[in-house]
């Protein structure tokens, strides 16, 4: 793999201090020979970020993310290797070899593309940005919905122009291929093989990734025409099931709750009225791995549809889908409104506050509007209210929780809590989903929590990283096979090698050659401290700790082969 030459990238890495570096971005406070501070990388209110400047890394003991000061700087930056090096080596004086003298990794490349999107679709932002100024029309809708200069400014709302190539024309004067432009999703082709812009007569919402990068565009019409909304098309970098619009907004409020709305509209006039922590979906429904990102930063979400029948199914299935994720849920309903834009500009900002205050837990919320539905003075509707609620029931994991659900619901249809227990009991054993979904966590847990092999490989390589000659005193009983075939075997492989070789190894080298998830691992192994008494000790304690698990893990394997050859064969070798 042609790279950038190795003595760049340690210089680069070198020169960059770790610990200047983070500082222009988080707030780092000394511990010891370290420095802590709140993790840039997903939101927490206790800082488990730290900073080493003397091994050049850091390392988040919440989320796992760690690396070097080009590590960092890729991730806060959401740069490319290469890019990073490249303006870190400008920042520090290092002279770059000609770029056609190396070459970049093949994922360097998809990068590129990526970043060369992202910069079509700022030039069109830009555009539309001043389309908007000079179109009365365009303002007068604005304005229509409040939205004044310094909003338009904030979200970098614009216009897109009637007529057929007005943006295709200006993207190609700036130097853009046709090629290009398209992968953006910013032209469309017709059946003559002729492209014209995407966007015509429509006020423009630019929407962002969560690091500020403009991956596409909702579009809507000035009037009643149809489609109301236009938006980008799937590609490169816009997927509608993956971003959520304004969450780069949202992410930097470090609120503890989320309002989650369904229009790009909402969620400007809820900001308006100092909401600044709302998001919205791109026009589907929420999915699982935006729950995920929202799980990253916040630890409520407020679900705040509209007030229709759609808005209500709606919020059942995003219910599920925060469930699911393991992520807490609350539900608004506002009556006074169709929409969270509507309602506040109508009602004004208090009485959202005071909704917002009086949201319920998701349950809580289905128990009620569910009883709505039904006339449970008449049994059969009773019966037919508590079987719409199981399926919800069922995903309640915590018992005390549950508990509170279920003596609610036992007070509201007089059905005694033993009567619900055993039909969610009933249900539990003959829905798979539920199953498959305690398997499912189990293994993630397994996972994400080291075994005591995992601690005890990590300590290996800590030692013979932090000192060759533990390396070289213990050589014999140091053997590949011990550190399997994860992060660990790679790392071991890595550091051998160079060992064997009578060579050091540079942690900034060997970090470029890893794999991001192996870098992590990495990044948390360096940050063990090595410093103490008996290291020579503390090695053969760790090597036999790892001979000893793996030998007792190879026996539940023949244990659970059901092998009773394989179990006589281990037995007689043993003895
Ligand atoms: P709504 O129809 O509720 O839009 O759709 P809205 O935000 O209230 O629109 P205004 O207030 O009339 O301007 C909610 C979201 O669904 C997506 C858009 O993301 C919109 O913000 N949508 C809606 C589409 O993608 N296409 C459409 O035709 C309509
Ligand atoms: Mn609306």
């Amino acid at each position: 793999m042609p790279l950038i030459p190795d003595h760049i990238i340690q210089e680069v890495a070198e020169k960059n201090d770790i610990y200047e570096l983070v500082s222009q971005y988080v707030s780092l406070k000394r511990t010891g020979s370290s420095y802590i501070g709140l993790c840039p990388f997903h939101n927490e209110k206790t800082p488990s970020f730290s900073v080493s400047p003397q091994k050049g890394i850091f390392h988040c003991f919440g989320c796992g993310e760690g690396g070097n000061s080009i590590g960092f700087y890729m991730k806060i930056e959401n740069l490319s290797f290469y890019e990073a090096v490249k303006r870190m080596a400008e920042k520090a004086n290092v002279e770059l070899p000609k770029a056609d003298s190396f070459d970049y990794h093949k994922s360097d490349q998809r990068r590129k593309e990526r970043e060369l999107i992202y910069e079509i679709n700022q030039a069109a932002a830009d555009k539309f940005y001043e389309n908007l100024k000079n179109s009365k029309d365009a303002i007068a809708y604005f304005k229509g919905r409040e939205i004044d200069g310094a909003w338009a400014k904030r979200y970098l709302l614009g216009y897109a122009r009637d007529g057929w190539d007005d943006m295709f024309t200006h993207l190609k004067n700036k130097g853009y291929t046709e090629s290009d432009i398209l992968k953006a999703g910013l032209i469309v082709g017709n059946d003559s093989g002729k492209f014209y812009d995407r966007f015509r007569h429509r006020v423009m919402f630019p929407i962002f990734d969560e690091r500020d990068n403009i991956i596409g565009f909702g579009g809507r019409v000035l009037n009643d025409d149809k489609p109301k909304y236009l938006n980008s098309p799937e590609g490169p970098v816009f997927s509608k099931g993956k971003n959520l619009f304004a969450l780069n907004i949202a992410k930097r409020t470090r609120s503890d709750t989320v309002i989650l709305v369904e229009g790009y509209m909402d969620v400007i006039a809820l900001a308006m009225h100092g909401y600044t922590n709302a998001v919205a979906t791109l026009g589907t429904a929420i999915t699982p791995d935006q729950a995920k990102m929202l799980k990253k930063y916040f630890k409520e979400v407020v679900i705040c549809y509209d007030s229709d029948g759609a808005g209500r199914t709606a919020t059942e299935k995003a219910i599920t889908i925060m469930r699911n994720a393991e992520v807490k849920a609350s539900v608004m309903y506002l009556s006074g409104g169709k929409d969270p834009d509507e309602y506040i500009k109508k009602m004004g900002k208090d009485s959202f506050n005071t909704a917002l205050k009086g949201r319920k837990t998701d349950i809580t919320y289905l128990i009620e509007y569910f009883r709505e539905k039904f006339d449970i003075n008449i049994d059969g509707e009773k019966v037919a209210y508590i079987e719409s609620l199981i399926p919800y029931l069922l995903l309640v994991t915590n018992p005390v929780e549950l508990d509170v659900y279920v003596n609610k619901l036992s007070s509201i249809t007089a059905v005694s809590p033993q009567a619900l227990y055993s039909q969610l009991g009933i249900k539990k054993v003959s829905t798979p989903a539920r199953a498959e979904k305690t398997a499912e966590i189990k293994r993630s847990q397994a996972d994400t929590g080291r075994t005591k092999l995992d601690k005890a490989r990590e300590g290996v390589i800590a030692l013979i990283l932090s000192d060759i000659n533990l390396y070289a005193a213990n050589k014999t009983a140091l053997t590949e096979d011990m550190f399997g075939d994860g992060a660990a075997g790679e790392i071991f492989k890595y550091i051998k090698t160079l060992y064997d070789e009578g060579k050091r190894v540079d942690v900034n080298l060997m970090m470029a050659s890893l794999s991001e998830e192996h870098i992590k691992t990495l990044s948390r192994i360096l940050s063990i401290d090595t410093h103490i008494s008996d290291e020579g000790k503390a090695m053969k304690d760790f090597i036999r700790i790892v001979n000893e698990e793996m030998r007792v893990a190879k026996i539940f394997d023949v244990l659970n082969s059901g092998s009773v050859e394989k179990l006589n064969e281990m037995i007689k070798k043993n003895n």
